[in-house]
């Protein structure tokens, strides 16, 4: 039996009084996590079946809703109850009502992106994030194709996978290339290297930018048959690179001013990254600056921001690579040092999510 002496000196009881939060509120904390995958799915469901969008207009009681959205009377009470527990709606005199956190879901693009990216890319592979942890395996990835990486059949993927693949990527970059713009610029470079270039985002907002650049991108074959396709008005100016850059023999252009790896090194464990660097070293002159923009977790003003950062580390472990993460600055640094660079300049709190550019040298 336990007395009340025992129940004061367990572990949780104590605890209560330094966080200054009830046992109540820690267990129901708890089975937010237990049940998290169901409250996604029906927040998911809330969303795409029209009710966040109708209660955006006006409140409404669960009969008009129902016959409003043809759904059964059982759909929408169920989900809307599951609404409540979540904070998404309120209920008030028989009438249910968006609050703000609805709100967020339904209208705000970052939370639409993390959604669909959550839905379209990571959630069925998930299942087996623990054999990919003790596996060091995107194991979640075969969902998909049977490839190592998510970035070797990039190009191959269903189109509204591909989709939200894309947008949860280029969403946080894109907020971050205009303020960048003008410090590459800024030393008037005449050929530009964007390894990890992808469909060519990046480089097309650097042939718009500054008219003389060249732009030199680098990217598996895969990602740039689709950058070919967008930058073909530019000519001349754009030029391919397809490589593999773990391909031990793969060495990197030389004659670039600058180097741009934008959400790049992310996609790799430490190892890869000192060794990726080094073979940027090799290609760079003794002018070259050589920038990384990464949003580092570490760096963060938001606790969502660092929140999404660490569980984006969870889609490189089951679905990208199964060995990258998002990195701390420390972190960083330490590769940038091992490969013999010099941090020469840090630019942080760019873009929305605090993108980190660091500029360095050789
Ligand atoms: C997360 S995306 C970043 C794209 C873009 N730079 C941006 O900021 O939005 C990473 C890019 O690195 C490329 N990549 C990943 N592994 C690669 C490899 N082994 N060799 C060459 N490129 C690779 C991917 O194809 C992808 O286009």
């Amino acid at each position: 039996m336990i007395t009340n002496n025992k129940v004061k000196n367990n572990l949780p009881y104590r605890r209560k009084r330094r966080e200054g939060r009830t046992m109540a509120d820690v267990a129901f904390d708890a089975q937010k996590i237990a049940f998290a995958p169901i409250s996604f799915q029906a927040a998911l469901a809330l969303r795409n079946l029209g009710i966040l969008q109708l209660l955006n207009t006006t409140p409404a009681d669960d009969k008009t809703i129902a016959k409003k959205l043809k759904l059964s009377l059982y759909a929408v009470q169920t989900l809307l109850e599951n609404g409540i527990a979540l904070e998404i709606v309120s209920l008030e005199n028989g009438k249910y009502a968006l609050t703000k956190t609805g709100w967020f879901l339904l209208c705000d693009p970052m939370t639409r992106a993390n959604m669909d990216f959550v839905q379209d890319v990571c959630y069925l592979g998930m299942h087996s994030l623990q054999d990919s942890l003790t596996h060091g395996k995107p194991t979640g990835l075969k969902v998909f194709g049977k490839w190592k990486t998510v970035y070797e059949g990039l190009s191959k993927l269903p189109a509204k996978n591909r989709k939200s693949w894309f947008t949860f990527d280029h969403f946080y970059s894109d907020i971050a290339f205009p303020e960048i713009l003008p410090i590459i610029f800024e030393p008037a470079p005449k050929r530009v290297m964007d390894i990890g270039a992808n469909t060519g985002k990046w480089a097309k907002k650097c042939l718009d930018y500054n008219k003389a650049v060249t732009l030199m991108l680098v990217d598996l074959p895969g990602q740039l048959n689709m950058a070919k396709k967008n930058l073909k008005k530019y000519g001349k100016r754009a030029e391919f690179y397809p490589t593999n850059v773990l391909d031990g023999k793969a060495q990197f252009p030389k004659g670039a001013d600058a180097v741009l790896m934008s959400q790049f090194l992310d996609c790799f464990d430490e190892k890869q990254i000192i060794s990726i660097l080094k073979k940027v070293k090799i290609a760079a002159h003794q002018n070259t600056r050589i920038y990384i923009l990464e949003p580092l977790w570490d760096r963060q003003e938001y606790k969502a921001a660092t929140f999404c950062l660490n569980h984006t580390s969870l889609y490189f472990t089951n679905i990208a690579n199964g060995n990258s993460k998002m990195y701390s600055y420390t972190q960083l640094e330490h590769c940038v040092k091992k490969a013999g660079l010099k941090v020469e300049k840090v630019f942080d709190q760019i873009g929305r999510f605090s993108y980190t550019l660091l500029c360095c040298k050789k």
